[in-house]
């Protein structure tokens, strides 16, 4: 790939192909837990500084962290009513970023009608709070059906990771590394620790697929001593457009998100949605939980033992942005061209005033999108379940025992 081709893919500020893209999409910004009424946090997005914060009532908001005064920050800001106000001279600004106040101007002054602060639209779904960075009007929030099931158990697991998003996607569209890294990579690092070394990964795969549907792209693949007629092939699972994985197997089901924070820095969920076998009761939830999913040790080493931990490793060494002027790709990297192919057409497509894939603005499309996911994976079982949860980000979770508790009751 030339250096041009890959600042188009990877860079994400606003003005760029890939920026304009991506801003057609909405994006989490925060688990509704971390933003208490009244409250406020520094949120960076698309290489944009903003501010997210509740109002008194408890609606959530979302501005540009400079105040359009004289740029002090709002993050400071005191929560006041509808709006929030700069701690430095007091203006007040709504959440449409109408500003209401300028408090130290003369009486009858109209210097405020002057005033508009950038502000952007956020809607709460499921436990997180998502906004829209692109141009009016915005389209639909999808309604994924992670987002919406009913009876089911919920939590977030969340990283800041130093490096490109592009990388972290395009380990979605890799199914070999499975073998290898989760797998060869996997058991070597625990021997190496003393520990027995898991066998799940390991088998071999024979065969990939990867079609691109109305939500992205779906990855099929046959394993060793598996075939055509397994869930792994038949159903597959899929990357949903475009910054989006869907995984899971056995009532556990997970997107990993990945938020472009900027072109060096990325803001990765694993949002898990526990579904017990038909006809079991799950607690109610009054907060969906977050948690951080640490990836170093207390040397700044990473951490190899678990899953996600050493796909962390392989994003984050591959460099800030990694170098694809230098990548030398093989017959297995297959998926990578297809991602590729469809974020350059869904670009262009952009440039041209269309929507780009998975943009919804019909209603009835949107009462809730279910999407496929292998019910059997890797022709492993239930039993499965437990070590699955115990290798991968899912250990870092406080409702990790009742998950265990409610998918494997009988
Ligand atoms: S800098 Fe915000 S009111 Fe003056
Ligand atoms: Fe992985």
């Amino acid at each position: 790939m030339d250096a041009k081709r890959q600042e188009m893919l990877t860079r994400v500020g606003s003005g760029t192909p890939m920026g304009e893209l991506l801003r057609r999409y909405w994006m989490p910004v925060a688990a509704s837990c971390e933003v208490k009424t009244q409250s406020s946090r520094r949120v960076r997005l698309l290489c944009e500084d903003l501010v997210l914060y509740r109002d008194t009532a408890g609606r959530p908001a979302l501005i540009e962290e400079k105040c359009p005064h004289r740029r002090a920050s709002l993050a400071f800001g005191c929560i006041d009513g509808e709006g929030i106000r700069c701690p430095y001279h007091g203006w007040k600004f709504d959440g449409a970023g109408t500003c209401l106040e300028t408090p130290a101007e003369p009486e009858g002054s109209t210097l405020h009608q002057r005033v508009k602060a950038t502000t952007y639209p956020v809607e709460e779904l499921g436990g997180l709070i998502l906004a829209y960075l692109g141009p009016p009007p915005a389209p639909l929030l999808p309604r994924y059906d992670l987002f919406v099931w009913e009876g089911v158990l919920r939590d977030v697991g969340v990283a800041e990771l130093p490096c490109n998003w592009l990388q972290i996607m395009e380990n979605s569209v890799d199914p070999s590394h499975l073998e290898w890294l989760h797998g060869h990579h996997l058991a070597y690092m625990r021997e190496k620790q003393g520990q027995p070394a898991p066998t799940h990964y390991r088998k071999k795969q024979i065969k990939h697929g990867f079609d691109l549907f109305e939500h992205g792209i779906i990855k099929r693949r046959v394993v060793e001593g598996g075939s055509e007629q397994d869930d792994d092939w038949q159903i597959g699972h899929p990357l949903v457009f475009p910054i989006m994985l869907r995984v899971g197997s056995h009532g556990q089901h997970r997107f990993q998100i990945r938020v472009p924070v900027d072109d060096t820095h990325t803001r990765h969920y694993w949002y898990a949605c526990y579904r017990p076998a038909a006809g079991s009761k799950v607690p109610i939830q009054e907060e969906i939980p977050v948690y951080e999913v640490p990836w170093q040790d207390d040397q700044g080493e990473f951490l190899l033992d678990f899953v996600d931990g050493q796909d962390i490793m392989a994003w984050v060494s591959q460099g800030p942005i990694a170098d694809r002027t230098r990548e030398m790709l093989g017959s297995s990297d297959q998926g990578l061209a297809v991602y590729r192919k469809l974020l350059v057409d869904q670009m262009e497509l952009v440039r041209n005033g269309g929507d780009p894939l998975g943009v919804i603005r019909d209603p009835n499309q949107n009462q809730i999108i279910e999407l496929p996911q292998e019910r059997e994976k890797y022709g492993q079982g239930a039993s499965f379940l437990a070590e699955s949860m115990e290798m991968g980000h899912a250990r870092y979770s406080p409702i990790k025992h009742i998950v265990r508790d409610i998918l494997t009751a009988k």
